[in-house]
């Protein structure tokens, strides 16, 4: 996976020039609607309070792309509410890009940590075997003993239970980020917008072979071995180790929530009103109302995202 998206000479991620959008693989919610980033600017203002408003007040974006959201969370401050704006220093982070040593202010990501690579065991009997890549005179996978003992535990705080013969994903990445994170956030609000589940959801399905999923042309498809370097590859978030992570650095955690119930809790009913009495009918709205119709469009993308707030550094008020 990890060569596959970031080497150098042929990664995915590396060097295709055209991954989002319609001519490109998948869409993320920044290409949809303007929206979701206005929903970001309302958050980041009242963040911007809970963290007694820093100057200057750092936002970090980790996995940017080609920056649309970046752009737009910045126009809209800028419009908007100019004041936090003045105090704004923006970081956008890609591959290969270092992030800032010390942070105040809010570091956040749409599809990020999903794009990390990550180990995949499967179940067998009391025991857990990885699944390694064999490069023989084709590809192949190999079962063996997992290496590393940051798996056994990951597995322990990410599953309550493990089903017998059934693949999953270990993210050991994300960790690393989130421990390098801790590092350096003097005082901030960790804000994950990503594909993903909690236990809850976890087990509501059987996953025989996980989540690890791939996208070449709007196509998706579970072999990671056909399209090398040309289509993405995924595995959803595991929110029950982001979170669980967080709070053994000592972070609190807002409720997970569905992306769709975050877009309403920072003014999609407003943004609706708005649209409505601009008329529903007015055919130079079409292309606009299309934006927030995918953006909302039932078991869409606004319901398959979920939304993690986590507080670094911050006496927070009580979510539980
Ligand atoms: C799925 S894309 C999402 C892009 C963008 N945030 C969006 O929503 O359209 C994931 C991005 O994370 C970047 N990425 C992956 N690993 C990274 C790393 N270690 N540091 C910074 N960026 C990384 C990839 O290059 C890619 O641009």
């Amino acid at each position: 996976m990890d060569f596959c998206l970031y080497d150098p000479h042929q990664g995915y991620y590396t060097t295709k020039d055209k991954i989002f959008g319609p001519s490109g693989d998948y869409y993320t919610s920044p290409y949809t609607h303007r929206f979701f980033a206005h929903s970001l600017a309302s958050a980041f203002v009242e963040y911007f309070k809970l963290l007694s408003q820093p100057r200057p007040f750092h936002l970090v974006e980790l996995g940017v792309g080609e920056g649309f959201l970046g752009r737009d969370i910045l126009e809209r401050l800028e419009e908007r509410y100019p004041e936090v704006f003045d105090c704004v220093e923006y970081f956008p982070v890609e591959v290969g890009v270092a992030l800032p040593d010390r942070i105040q202010g809010i570091v956040f990501s749409n599809e990020f940590f999903d794009a990390l690579p990550v180990h995949r065991v499967r179940v067998r009997g009391s025991k857990l075997q990885e699944i390694y890549v064999s490069l023989g005179d084709e590809i192949s996978e190999v079962e063996s003993e997992t290496e590393d003992p940051r798996i056994l535990e990951y597995m322990r705080t990410g599953f309550k239970e493990w089903r017998n013969g059934c693949e999953y994903e270990v993210n050991l990445r994300m960790v690393e980020v989130l421990e390098d994170l801790d590092r350096r956030v003097d005082s901030g609000v960790v804000l994950t917008v990503d594909y993903g589940y909690d236990w809850e959801e976890y087990n509501s399905v059987d996953r025989p072979h996980g989540t690890l999923l791939c996208y070449h042309r709007h196509q998706v498809t579970p072999n990671p071995y056909i399209n090398m370097g040309q289509q993405d590859i995924t595995s959803h978030v595991n929110f029950e180790v982001m979170a669980k992570t967080g709070a053994s650095l000592g972070w609190t955690s807002e409720p997970l929530r569905s992306q769709r119930h975050f877009l309403f809790d920072w003014g999609l009913e407003q943004r609706l009103l708005e649209e409505e009495a601009q008329g529903l009918l007015n055919p130079e709205r079409a292309e606009e109302r299309l934006g927030l119709k995918t953006l909302l469009a039932p078991d869409g993308i606004s319901d398959t995202m979920k939304v993690l707030v986590q507080h670094v550094g911050v006496s927070s008020r009580d979510y539980s």
